[in-house]
């Protein structure tokens, strides 16, 4: 099992004045920040990101959602990471995450849900090349 995911605090949440919050229950989850920053997607960026979901029917509203404000992309490192991570967002609809999940508790709706998290191993490491430099994760220098 790997170390590291990546997680991107979502439009939504940035909005809604959520980010230190989220940012808190990921530190208190013991995860370590590889790295973080505040960005405002470009519409190709969210589409380059979410090109595996490119053929689904939710792609174009989730594309421009993604690229409409700021959001904050992390690199987190702990061990068995993309599972800890997920289990600490809760359901990909908020309507079905667990009690205490950030998603039961900052998520606006299926398609606004306030956080990502890689689904694997092998697309956290994909995912956080598509946003951070080797140079930028503090674990590596
Ligand atoms: P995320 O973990 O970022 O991965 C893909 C995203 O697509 C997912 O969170 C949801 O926000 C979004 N998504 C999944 N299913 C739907 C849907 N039926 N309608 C709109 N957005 C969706």
């Amino acid at each position: 099992m790997g170390n590291k995911t990546f997680a991107i605090i979502k439009p939504d949440a940035v909005k809604n004045g959520y980010t230190g919050k989220i940012y808190d229950r990921i530190l208190q989850a013991d995860f370590k920040i590889l790295s973080a920053k505040l960005m405002k997607m470009t519409k190709a960026q969210a589409e380059g990101f979410y090109e595996v979901h490119k053929e689904r029917p939710f792609y174009e509203e989730l594309t421009t959602f993604m690229s409409s404000g700021p959001c904050m992309v992390l690199a987190l490192e702990k061990d068995n990471a993309v599972s800890a991570w997920r289990e600490t967002i809760g359901a990909t609809n908020p309507d079905e995450a667990a009690e205490g999940t950030i998603r039961k508790d900052f998520a606006t709706n299926l398609g606004e849900n306030a956080v990502h998290g890689s689904d694997s191993d092998e697309n956290a490491q994909k995912e956080i090349g598509f946003f951070f430099t080797e140079s930028e994760l503090i674990a590596n220098q």
